[in-house]
């Protein structure tokens, strides 16, 4: 093994907004509404060849306040219900979410220095919804769920492997087969901010908060 890296070290040899040329942001000409910026925020995140631009670091907090954090995928954002995503309901999120239907999402993504917070209730999708949403995705999508037991204590990893192998299995013979625990989670958000990082540290930060039926713009110190 190698030996042990200087941690603080190798902190400090790292850089931040060290790409070429960031892009410019310019929130006067920022549209209305936070959905169509995020698209295209995203779409360009694509397309500047960010790595799973589509995965987000989603924040709940349990039934004390507590904060936690993983990582998931976004599934949808619609007007209507907001931004999507999907778990087992008694997974540790699920319970979280369960006891505080509230939560927050972050997306990072490096290759444009952008960031994006999105805040707000989350509600779940009716299950004909969520069952939908997953036999549109692909056989490892439905093998992952059907593999069930999210967040419970494993005693081996054998005892993963046999039931993965029996959930892989049954979502290649029934690519139909309904995986009840899982389930679609929508945040309609209160607030979506876009920050746009800068080489010379002047972040651009734009923030949108829900009022009622509109969205009220504003920036924000870096
Ligand atoms: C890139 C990536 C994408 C993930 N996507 C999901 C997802 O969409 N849904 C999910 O339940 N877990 C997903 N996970 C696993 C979660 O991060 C987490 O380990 C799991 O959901 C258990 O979280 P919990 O114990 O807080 O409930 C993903 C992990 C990574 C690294």
């Amino acid at each position: 093994m190698a030996p042990d890296p200087d941690l603080h070290a190798l902190l400090r040899s790292l850089r931040v907004w060290d790409v070429d040329a960031l892009p410019a942001f310019d929130p006067s000409t920022a549209p209305a509404a936070p959905l169509p910026l995020f698209t295209a925020w995203l779409a360009e995140a694509v397309a500047a060849g960010q790595p799973e631009p589509h995965t987000m670091s989603l924040a709940t907090a349990d039934e004390h306040g507590l904060p936690d954090v993983r990582t998931v995928m976004l599934h949808g954002a619609d007007e209507e219900h907001g931004w999507s995503f999907a778990s087992h309901r008694g997974s540790r999120k699920g319970r979280q979410l369960a006891a505080r239907p509230y939560a927050a999402l972050g997306f990072y993504w490096p290759a444009q220095g952008r960031q994006v917070r999105v805040r707000g209730p989350v509600s779940t999708a009716p299950p004909e919804a969520a069952q939908a949403d997953l036999h549109a995705r692909s056989t490892g999508a439905l093998a992952a769920a059907l593999t069930g037991s999210q967040s419970e204590p494993l005693a081996s990893l054998a005892d993963l492997t046999a039931a993965s192998e029996a959930a892989w299995a049954r979502a290649e013979r029934h690519p139909g087969t309904p995986a009840p625990t899982w389930t679609l989670y929508r945040l309609r958000p209160d607030e979506v901010e876009f920050f746009q990082g800068d080489a010379r540290r002047r972040h651009v930060r734009l923030v949108y908060r829900r009022e009622e039926d509109r969205w009220r713009r504003g920036l924000l110190w870096p």
